[in-house]
């Protein structure tokens, strides 16, 4: 079992990662002491290849249980489905000493962070991340959110969990595509902050990963991050953002398609971050090339189809990572170390994006 401290101050919690199958779960969560009636939110899919486990060892330690479930999709995040769960807890609620568990991927997590961060003026809640894209980034550091109409993730708040448990081994039965969903995020984080990390990323073949190394490095890198920004006011927070600017221009621009996924709008937006850092003299050559072979070895894509490039560009601009007419991004140094640049000429972004096209 590996365990990495978030220490926040009062709100200081663990992540725990261990390849045991939920086996260190009940006591860890009897520890903390939250309350004795649990609630579970999850999907049905979920639920399926979890819920007994986690009902059992959690009992197993008289705290009582209950489980609801949401949809399996981003429009869980919707003020609908979340004022619909909201009633299914409050009726569960009456007489109890309630806290939440979020099992599943970042959908579960955010709605569920959220719903604990104002429900009664906060309740605590754990994170039980299930997909790899969960475990290294959206169960740790407290953003929690729904989306609205006009966009993603623009109603929430900053609440810390109690405990994060990365199971490993749930990870299995999660389908290839959510992995490489996550392994954009591992590339991202060797990229601006571990350079061991990235060449164990180029070196391994994926059958050889091991991933409860992976998960590990991540969480200590979104930890120490976490902890020198918690409200991401630093600019020290934003180093986590490196291939979003581009990236969410791309994800934007393929909503309505689904084209691109997330991981593999970073994944884009990682490699435009590069050529940016060429063009300033800023990332040394080679990087691009060494980016591009893991992309290559992960069947993560390396040009932009489908997609026409004013559309990129006006989705970034309205990216709330562009306060102002400031454009900031986040490039390399080298491998390893990230640095946020401000003042990147629009045309260069431009000028990047057109050559990824096609
Ligand atoms: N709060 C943050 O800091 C933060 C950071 C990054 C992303 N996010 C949010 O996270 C969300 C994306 O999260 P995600 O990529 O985990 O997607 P997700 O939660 O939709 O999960 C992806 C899919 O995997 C399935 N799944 C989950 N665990 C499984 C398992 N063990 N086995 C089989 N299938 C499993 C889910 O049912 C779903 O179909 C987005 O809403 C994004 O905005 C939040
Ligand atoms: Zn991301």
């Amino acid at each position: 079992m590996n365990k990495i401290k978030v220490s926040l101050g009062e709100r200081s919690y663990e992540i725990i990662i261990t390849d045991d199958n939920y086996a260190h779960l009940g006591k860890e969560i009897k520890n903390l002491n939250l309350g004795k009636d649990a609630l579970i939110i999850t999907n049905r899919r979920i639920k399926k290849f979890l819920g007994k486990t986690i009902s059992s060892v959690v009992k197993r330690e008289n705290i009582s249980l209950h489980m609801e479930t949401v949809p399996d999709s981003e429009r869980s995040k919707s003020l609908e489905v979340w004022a619909n769960l909201l009633e299914r807890v409050v009726k569960f609620d009456r007489g109890r000493e309630l806290f939440l568990i979020a099992l599943g991927g970042g959908v579960v997590g955010d709605l569920t962070g959220f719903l604990a961060s104002v429900y009664k003026r906060g309740i605590p809640y754990i994170q039980i991340p299930t997909t790899l894209l969960a475990q290294v980034d959206s169960a740790i550091g407290g953003k929690t959110a729904i989306d609205l109409p006009c966009g993603k993730n623009l109603l929430g708040t900053f609440y810390q969990p109690r405990l994060v448990y990365s199971e490993i081994s749930a990870l299995k039965s999660l389908p290839f595509s959510e992995l490489r969903n996550g392994l954009a995020e591992v590339i991202k984080y060797g990229a601006i902050k571990n350079r061991e990390l990235f060449g164990y990323l180029e070196k391994k073949e994926f059958k050889d990963y091991d991933w409860e190394y992976l998960v590990f490095e991540c969480s200590k890198i979104k930890a120490e991050v976490v902890e020198k920004d918690e409200y991401d006011k630093k600019k020290i927070r934003m180093i986590l953002n490196f291939g979003h600017t581009i990236g969410h221009g791309i994800e934007t621009a393929s909503e309505y398609s689904r084209k691109y996924s997330h991981g593999e709008a970073i994944s884009l937006g990682m490699l435009c971050a590069v050529d940016i850092g060429n063009a300033l003299g800023i990332t040394p050559s080679g990087v691009w090339e060494r980016l591009e072979a893991i992309l290559t070895k992960l069947s993560l894509p390396r040009r932009i189809k489908s997609l026409r490039s004013e559309e990129i560009i006006s989705a970034i601009g309205y990216d709330k990572k562009f306060r102002g007419e400031k454009t900031r991004m986040v490039l390399l140094k080298e491998i390893g170390e990230g640095i946020i640049v401000e003042n990147i000429p629009w045309e260069l972004i431009n000028r990047v994006i057109r050559k990824r096209m096609g």
